[in-house]
């Protein structure tokens, strides 16, 4: 047989190789050795660590460790250069970033080669889906520059963001941080992962020749540190992090209390449903790019297999079939399918997680084929045989290793689904479009794919639920999350409450009163565990009433309650619509009662803002049913749905002053949105709130829907905090438990507001909209593919 007969007896693939020809020539342009790109000028290089290309264990060059001195000049660079910056119309913005994105466009090949080299993923991935992705995101955030101000009005960038990237996607994820940065005129300091700085330095020179104003755009290297650096620097506004939950977490700790915004992009375990009724052989081929798309070292990746127990076998059969046919190999091939892992350390990470899932009972199967020499090469791996708690199912591999497990109802697999402590991304597959719209609200994720998987956009919000992490980046979300209402600046210190020292200090004296307002949990007025209440004193101390001393467990018993009656976030928004306007108008009947109790507490004349509170009840009974997500339509032939959904159960701490007002003006945005509550209400005055007890009983909320613990605001907002059963938590209050709260949110990393003892008019109409709104919700955005 001559060679050509062989080839189409065989079907193999011959070599496809990629010059790097380019790639090596701008490396040595730059004798291979980079200091940080800051204020527009290249620095001297100094203590250097080495960029390896994994595929070949060959040093590409020497990467400047950046110090804390390093850190400090780029923050200073992009200071400087700010006010001019952010003082540039919209349209001028969105000329640079238009001009970046040709520019990258231009030179796309020679990015994605670098990439490919400096992160051993292959050619094929950086060539079709990383770069092209890279250009549309500028793209994208040029047009939002340019409708910056009509369509965020009354809002300001942030100022310096410090902005930390992982090295699964270098390049992608420095333009989702820096594109909607720049649009919305803040200036950056960004440190690429220390495995792939490349195409960051790279990027670096393209703001050189695109005559980016100085400052604007600053890189600087480095590993971990660095990033504790930016991180801690007391000048910078604003930290948006993807990478490892465990950093994650660090970070949230390390600026909570220091007013930065915050967003995190985080690990995942993410669900792959594959439904009875799925197209079996489609299924397969996403599944391939599900789980080995970059290795598997995707935050996204659909890691855990669920599969309906009726095609388990076939299935299964089939993903090994096609296992067998993936291609691992030379990254800069061009049919190669799976490359170098990015780096000997993370080789070994995954191969440690397989020995402890094996010990705990795991079975591995591994297509039977030669693996390429060197150290960053594995095998696409199939798990079976765990069971929930196995090391495989629970942890992130962030290796080329599926985890499968079978399913029979779809009930048992959204149980299944959800059962991970992440909520990056889902991926289900059916033919029955009203079995995948059934079960995708119910996935706790930020991003569903309906028969299809790890489809990305800019005009498409991504980000995660629960412990992968807050904020979105791309769409709309993305791009407010770089920008802040122009008035918070405005902002004066709350005043603080002048002390009134009960007229008596002997408990005994309070047996006169008939009355204790007992808490409010799940429907029924409870009695505090401590079995101990604390007085309620007007503004003479005189001894108004009093309420329960709520403690750990009465907070538990609430959440319980209030985590059975999270249907209420999938009821109709009409519904909801419903009970509010009821509440309201029950609120209003009673309005002298409600009036003469404020003013017995506070000395005040509680008309006021009895009106405002049945005012602020009828505001958001009327948000309901429209604060709704839009519909996008990205280039592929799919739409992407943004589901607005609630956060879950939601703490709300309220101030202290206008009992009355601060606990309605807090709870309607959460009840509108769906979210069910548990409220701690003024702790000097709660009795406003603990008089609504039986206007919620008359205005039909579930039980469960609003729970109400009285007591000390600081000792209950800690344990709200610290609990894992709590979604979110707004907290009103000085600035030392506004850290508190905020540090002590990091065990389920849950959403928070504080008012960092800043004082909030909540009677100024400002929060009768999307301010709470957007802060008692998250959106999913769920992709649906069409065409015949
Ligand atoms: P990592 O989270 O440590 O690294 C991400 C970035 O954070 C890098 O730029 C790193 O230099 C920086 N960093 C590290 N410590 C920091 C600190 N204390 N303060 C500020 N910045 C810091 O992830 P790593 O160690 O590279 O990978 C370990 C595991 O993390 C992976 O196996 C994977 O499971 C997970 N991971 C998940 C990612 C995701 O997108 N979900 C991305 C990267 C890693
Ligand atoms: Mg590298």
């Amino acid at each position: 047989m001559n060679k050509i007969a062989q080839i189409f007896d065989s079907l193999e693939y011959g070599p496809a190789p990629e010059a790097p020809d380019q790639a090596i020539a701008w490396l040595d342009s730059k004798s291979r050795k980079f200091g940080h790109f800051i204020d527009g000028k290249w620095t001297k290089p100094g203590k250097t660590f080495t960029a390896d290309n994994p595929a070949t264990g060959a040093s590409l060059a020497e990467i400047t460790d950046g110090t804390a001195a390093d850190v400090d000049a780029a923050v200073k660079a992009a200071r400087g250069a700010f006010k001019s910056w952010s003082a540039l119309s919209g349209y001028e913005r969105g000329k640079y970033l238009y001009a970046i994105a040709r520019m990258i466009q231009k030179h796309s090949r020679l990015f994605a080669v670098l990439e490919s080299m400096d992160n051993g993923k292959p050619i094929r991935e950086t060539r079709d889906a990383d770069i092209p992705l890279v250009a549309r995101h500028f793209y994208h955030h040029a047009g939002w520059a340019t409708h910056l101000s009509s369509q965020f009005p009354d809002h300001v960038p942030y100022g310096v963001c410090g902005q930390i990237i992982p090295w699964n996607f270098p390049l992608l994820m420095l333009a989702w941080k820096i594109a909607p940065a720049l649009a919305a005129g803040n200036t950056v300091v960004l440190k690429p992962a220390e495995f792939t700085s490349l195409t960051a330095l790279l990027f670096a020179e393209i703001c050189e020749r695109v005559g980016l104003p100085k400052g604007v755009v600053n890189i600087v290297t480095g590993e971990g540190d660095t990033g504790a650096a930016i991180v801690n620097h007391p000048d910078i506004d604003k930290i948006a992090f993807t990478g490892s939950t465990e950093v994650g977490k660090i970070i949230r700790a390390a600026t909570a209390g220091s007013g930065k915004g915050l967003s995190l992009e985080l690990g995942g375990k993410s669900p792959y449903v594959v439904f009875e009724d799925a197209d079996l052989d489609s299924a397969v081929e996403g599944l391939v790019d599900a789980i080995w798309f970059n290795q598997g070292q995707v935050c996204c990746a659909g890691s855990r297999l669920l599969v309906q127990e009726s095609i388990e076998e076939r299935f299964i059969a089939k993903v090994k079939a096609r296992m067998a046919k993936l291609r691992v190999g030379d990254p800069l091939d061009k049919s190669v399918d799976i490359g170098a892992l990015v780096a000997p350390v993370q080789v070994e990470r995954i191969r440690d997680l397989m020995k402890k899932g094996i010990a705990e009972g795991a079975h591995v199967y591994e297509p039977d084929f030669e693996l390429p020499g060197g150290n960053c090469y594995l095998k696409p791996a199939l798990v079976t045989n765990v069971s929930p708690a196995n090391t495989l199912v629970a942890e992130e591999i962030f290796g080329p290793v599926l985890v499968a497990m079978s399913f029979r109802t779809p009930e048992e697999a959204v149980a299944l689904a959800n059962n991970t402590k992440y909520g990056l991304a889902a991926t289900l597959w059916s033919e029955n479009i009203n079995l995948a719209l059934d079960i995708a609200p119910k996935l706790k994720a930020g991003v569903i794919w309906i028969n299809g998987t790890n489809n990305f956009d800019a005009a498409v919000g991504f980000g995660g639920y629960k412990e992968s992490g807050f904020g979105r980046e791309g769409g709309r979300e993305g791009m407010s999350a770089y920008l802040k209402p122009a008035w918070e600046k405005t902002l004066k210190p709350a005043p603080a409450q002048a002390p009134v020292k009960a007229a008596t200090a002997n408990p005994l004296d309070t047996g006169s009163l008939d009355q204790t307002a007992k808490m409010y949990v799940g429907g029924k007025q409870a009695r505090p565990d401590s079995g101990y209440n604390r007085p309620v004193l007007g503004p003479k101390g005189e001894l108004v009433g009093e309420v329960g001393e709520g403690n750990r467990k009465d907070i538990r018993n609430a959440v319980e309650a209030a985590r059975k009656a999270l249907s209420w976030g999938t009821t109709a928004a009409h519904n909801r619509a419903q009970i509010l306007y009821y509440l309201a108008e029950n609120l209003d009947y009673r309005r002298d009662e409600f009036a003469a109790r404020i003013k017995a507490q506070t000395g005040e004349d509680g008309r006021e803002e009895v009106a405002l509170s049945v005012e602020r009840l009828f505001a958001f009974a009327g948000w309901a049913d429209k604060y709704d997500g839009a519909v996008h339509n990205p280039p592929q032939r799919m739409i992407a749905t943004a589901l607005v959904e609630p956060l879950g159960v939601l703490g709300i701490v309220a101030p202290p002053s206008r009992p009355l007002l601060a606990s309605v003006a807090l709870l309607a945005p959460a009840l509108a949105m769906g979210n069910t509550v548990v409220l701690v209400p003024s702790e000097r005055s709660p009795l406003s709130v603990t008089d609504l007890y039986q206007v919620l009983e008359t205005s039909d909320v579930p039980n469960g829907v609003i729970n109400i613990v009285t007591g000390d605001s600081v000792t209950l907002a800690k344990t709200l905090a610290e609990h894992d059963g709590v979604d979110g938590l707004w907290f009103a209050g000085n600035a030392e438990a506004s850290a508190m709260v905020e540090k002590a949110s990091v065990g389920n990393l849950k959403q928070t507001w504080t008012s960092r003892g800043l004082y909030y008019d909540l009677a100024d109409p400002r929060f009768a909209g999307d301010y709470f709104l957007s802060k008692a919700t998250q959106v999913k955005n769920v992709w649906i593919p069409y065409g015949a």
